[in-house]
């Protein structure tokens, strides 16, 4: 079976061909990063209008490159939700509607499904079950994964995702959009300079997360240091040490929880090198294993939404004719395939 995938839930278009048995045959990617730059942000409808431009010429090039023609797409799969309701209905209306033209089936994708299979991409990919941290602009949560569609969300942010905490600190160290890795490539230089910030909803049980705390503990140390270019760097550093250490603390309980020894790290942030060194570690040391799609499949991708419709396709499922988004979807509320 050989799938078309469609995402178009933010800022990014991305369009990617998969096959079952050959793997993924291409992926093509347009990100919108410089037309948002001026605003500090993403603005949904310059999103839409982009994505309206971008879309057709991205689908005719994935094809091109997967030497494939229509006869050779079994189905189409499109980022359904969650995401930003006018960038959604881009995906979901050509998706849906060339599946029907081109005579195919067609299912929407819940996009953290994406993130959270995105590991299945590679050669070494985890079986399951498997325990899920899902870190990206819009989302950050611990799930239980006991097969495609079987979730079970054990945490979550109370208020900003840890993607949006990077960024919003970013905004506040007069960082570009998108502060994350900008903020990552500063907190590189950083050096340990003493600062003590928290590790918030460490000292009381749960899985939950809450990153606003630290966003403002950020905006009151650079208020108290001097402004030259070696503090901001000791202060991102402190920053990001902080959001890494939180997740691995939840990640490890999680792990204890539910007795499993296989992590999933994906979403954007899972590009994060820190964060990546630190669970490697933190896995060595509890005999356990820990998986991460590729750099660029760890942020919004095709490539992760054609494999997640490609499982649900091949069991059957599909989607009625209506053009639907759904901006938000709980992730547990999924069919199992
Ligand atoms: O998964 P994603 O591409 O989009 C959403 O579904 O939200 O995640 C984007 C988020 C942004 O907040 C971005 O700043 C963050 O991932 N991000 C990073 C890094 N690369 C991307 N955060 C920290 N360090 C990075 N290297
Ligand atoms: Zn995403």
């Amino acid at each position: 079976m050989r799938v078309l995938g469609i995402e178009t839930s933010c800022d990014e278009t991305g369009i990617a061909v998969f096959d079952d048995e050959q793997g993924l045959l291409s992926h093509a990617l347009y990100s919108q990063v410089k037309l948002h730059a001026d605003y500090g942000g993403v603005v949904p409808e310059l999103a839409s209008r982009d994505h309206v431009r971008k879309i057709v010429p991205l689908i005719k090039q994935a094809l091109k490159d997967a030497n494939s023609t229509v006869d050779d797409i079994d189905g189409i799969a499109f980022t359904k939700g969650p995401g930003l309701i006018g960038a959604l209905l881009v995906g979901a209306c050509v998706g849906r509607s060339l599946a029907y033209s081109w005579g195919k089936p067609a299912i929407g994708v819940h996009h953290m499904e994406g993130h959270l299979l995105a590991p299945m991409l590679e050669d070494d990919a985890p079986a399951f079950p498997f325990l899920a941290l899902l870190v990206s602009g819009g989302h950050s949560m611990l799930v239980k994964v006991d097969g495609i569609g079987q979730y079970e969300v054990l945490g979550e942010s109370v208020d900003d995702a840890a993607g949006e905490a990077f960024d919003k600190t970013a905004k506040l160290m007069g960082l570009d959009y998108p502060g994350g890795p900008r903020l990552a490539k500063l907190a590189s230089k950083g050096v340990e300079a003493g600062y003590k910030f928290p590790r918030p909803m460490t000292d009381k049980p749960g899985l939950n997360f809450s990153f606003s705390g630290l966003k403002t503990f950020t905006a009151n140390t650079i208020a108290a240091e001097p402004d030259d270019e070696q503090t901001r760097a000791n202060i991102a550093r402190a920053f990001e040490e902080a959001v890494v250490d939180t997740l691995a603390i939840k990640c490890k309980r999680a792990l204890k929880q539910t007795g499993y020894n296989r992590l999933v790290v994906a979403g954007g942030v899972s590009a994060n090198s820190r964060l990546r060194e630190n669970l490697a570690e933190m896995m060595q040391q509890l005999n356990g294993e820990v998986f991460y799609p590729r750099g660029e499949f760890c942020t919004d991708n095709g490539a992760m939404i054609a494999y997640a419709g490609l499982q649900r396709l091949k069991a059957g499922q599909t989607e009625n004719l209506e053009v639907q988004g759904q901006p938000r979807w709980p992730l547990d509320t999924l069919e199992a395939v």
